[in-house]
C-alpha cells in the first residue's frame, strides 16, 4: 500500500511517499527557518502563509522523487493536530481536496504519535525495530511527553510538560544568548566548546519519580545569569553547556523512571530535540548500562517529516479499513488528544 503523508503542523511543509508503512520512497521537507529566524521563534501567521505557497511544490516533489503519480497512491495521511491551527489547516485542506478529487481515502493523524512511530521508518537497509510495548520520549518544539506505546495505534501519556516544551526552552535560551534560530541546533554547537561545570543550573525534577516536566524555571534561571553576567563568548559557551547538561539530565532521568515504572525494555526517543548530540550520547550510554533496546531515528526522521504521518495513517487504515475514511468534516484540532 502506497501512502502520501502530509505534515504542516508547525513551520515545516513536508510530504513523503511510504510503502507498506515502512519503506520511505521519498521525503521532502521545506523548512521555514529563514523566515522565522529574525523573530527567534515561529510566527504562526507567517508559517501558515508559507505553507500555502509550499504545499503544492513539496507534494509534487515527493511524488516525483518516488517516481509515482497521485493515481498510484492508495491513501493520504495528514496531520490533524496538535499544533498551530492555521498551519495544520493548510495541509489538511489540501489533503481533503486531493482525496475528494481523486477519490482516495484520507486519514487525520496525531502529530505526537507519528513522532513516536518514526523509529519504524526505513529508507536504506533493513533495520531493527522496537518491540511493543515501548516507552517513547517525544521532545520537540511544541511538545515534551513520555508515552507508553502499546501498539501502532495505542498510545498512553505517562507524563508531559506543564509549561514549555524542551525545544521551546532551547529556542528561548538561544534567543537570550543572541544565537540564531532554530536555537537547539545553535546551543548544541556552542555547548561543545563550553564547560557545563562552570555555570550549573538546578535540574527541574518536580518530584522523585514524577514523569511530568517543567522547563520554564530553567529558562528563567538562564535569564537571571544572562542579566548578571558580562556576556562574552566564553560565558555564552559555558551557559549553553550548563543549560544543555541540565535539560539533558532531566530528560534522561525521567525517561529511565518511565522505563522503571512500566517495566518495558524498549525505548524510542524522537522529535526535533532528539537531534541533540548530547542527549543522543547520554541516553545511549544509560540505555546500554540498563540493558534497554534504544531506538533514536536519524535526524531527518526525528524532526518533522511526512513519512511518519504516512506510517501512522497506514496502521490506522489497516485497523479500521480504508472505507472508514474520506469524511470532509475532518477538521484541524490544535489540541488533538490520542
Ligand atoms: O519536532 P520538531 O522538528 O518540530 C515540532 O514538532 O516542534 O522540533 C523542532 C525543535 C526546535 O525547538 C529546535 O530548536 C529543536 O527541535 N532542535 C534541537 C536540535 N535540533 C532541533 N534541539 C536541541 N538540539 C538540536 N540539535
Ligand atoms: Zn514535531
Amino acid at each position: 500500500m502506497l501512502i502520501l503523508g502530509i505534515e504542516s503542523s508547525c513551520d515545516d511543509t513536508a510530504s513523503a511517499i511510504v510503502k507498506d508503512g515502512r519503506t520511505v520512497l521519498s521525503s521532502v521537507v521545506a523548512s521555514q527557518d529563514a523566515i522565522h529566524s529574525a523573530y527567534g521563534g515561529v510566527v504562526p501567521e507567517l508559517a501558515s502563509r508559507r505553507h500555502i505557497e509550499m504545499i503544492i511544490p513539496v507534494v509534487e516533489e515527493s511524488l516525483k522523487r518516488a517516481a509515482v503519480s497521485l493515481s498510484d497512491i492508495d491513501a493520504i495521511g495528514v496531520t490533524q493536530g496538535p499544533g498551530l491551527v492555521g498551519s495544520i489547516l493548510v495541509g489538511l485542506s489540501f489533503a481533503k481536496a486531493v482525496g475528494y478529487a481523486k477519490k482516495k481515502p484520507f486519514v487525520g493523524v496525531n502529530h505526537i504519535s507519528s513522532h513516536a512511530l518514526s523509529a519504524f521508518l526505513e529508507d536504506g537497509e533493513k533495520k531493527e525495530v522496537p518491540d511493543f510495548p515501548f516507552v517513547a520520549l517525544i521532545v520537540s518544539g511544541g511538545h515534551t511527553a513520555l508515552l507508553s506505546v502499546d501498539d501502532y495505534t495505542e498510545f498512553k501519556i505517562l507524563g508531559q510538560t506543564r509549561d514549555d516544551s524542551a525545544g521551546e526552552a532551547f529556542d528561548k535560551v538561544a534567543k537570550l544568548l543572541g544565537l540564531g534560530y532554530p536555537g537547539g541546533v545553535e546551543i548544541d554547537k556552542l555547548a561543545k566548546q563550553g564547560d557545563p561545570s562552570v555555570i550549573e543550573f538546578k535540574r527541574p525534577i518536580i518530584a522523585k519519580g514524577s514523569l511530568e516536566f517543567s522547563f520554564s524555571g530553567l529558562k528563567t534561571a538562564v535569564l537571571q545569569k544572562v542579566k548578571g553576567a558580562e556576556l562574552n563568548e566564553d560565558t555564552k559557551r559555558n551557559i549553553a553547556a550548563g543549560f544543555q547538561e541540565a535539560i539533558v539530565d532531566v530528560l534522561v532521568e525521567k525517561a529511565m523512571w518511565a522505563i522503571e515504572a512500566t517495566g518495558v525494555k524498549n525505548m524510542v526517543v524522537a522529535g526535533g530535540v532528539a537531534c541533540n548530540s548530547r542527549l543522543r550520547q547520554r541516553i545511549s550510554e544509560v540505555a546500554v548500562k540498563n540493558n534497554i533496546r534504544l531506538f533514536i531515528p536519524p535526524p531527518r526522521f526525528c524532526s518533522d517529516n511526512g513519512a511518519m504521518v504516512a506510517l501512522s495513517a497506514y496502521h490506522i487504515i489497516k485497523k479500521k479499513g480504508a472505507g472508514a475514511f474520506g469524511n470532509l468534516n475532518l477538521n484541524a484540532d490544535p489540541s488533538l488528544e490520542f
